[in-house]
């Protein structure tokens, strides 16, 4: 349950630094596990911005939610170094076999399927995450057994 109050509290927190946006959509995410589309007009009156300006800035960094995640989430690879050995490919197959779109959560809850752009693992690419733990050299059988583990 999200009360407007939470929100005020956060926003509040926040609305003093200097740069407050970034913090704010964070702590926000931090507490909740996505930013709340209910948040939208108070971030917006609090810092003076429009509502495009608000979209912009959520929709340009990946890490935003805009719905709660599954229980795991797996993050694939989709800058350069991964993208030039396969990971295009191997994220366009996970995506097709859970029958999800970028950011989607497969239908029994167990996991959201998010880019992410360099995990510092390009030595051994394609690199993929699931929740906290980062996974070199993935492939077809790797990223399934990862989605079986999130399915457990
Ligand atoms: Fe994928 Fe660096 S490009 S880990």
């Amino acid at each position: 349950e999200i009360t407007a109050d939470e929100i005020a509290q956060i926003i509040e927190a926040h609305r003093g630094l200097e740069g407050p946006l970034l913090p704010m959509l964070h702590a926000l995410q931090e507490a909740f596990g996505f930013v709340p589309a209910e948040a939208h007009q108070p971030i917006c009156d609090a810092l003076n911005i429009t509502r495009a300006e608000l979209h912009g800035v959520i929709s340009f960094y990946h890490d935003f939610r805009k719905a709660p995640a599954g229980r795991h989430v797996l993050k694939i690879c989709r800058a350069e170094a991964c993208q030039s050995v396969g990971g295009a490919a191997l994220a366009e197959a996970t995506l097709k076999k859970l029958g999800l779109d970028w950011h989607g959560t497969s239908a029994d809850g167990a996991v959201t399927v998010e880019p992410v752009y360099c995990l510092g693992l390009c030595a051994c690419a394609p690199a993929a995450m699931i929740d906290d733990r980062v996974v070199g050299r993935v492939d077809d059988a790797k990223i399934e057994a990862m989605i079986e583990e999130a399915r457990a």
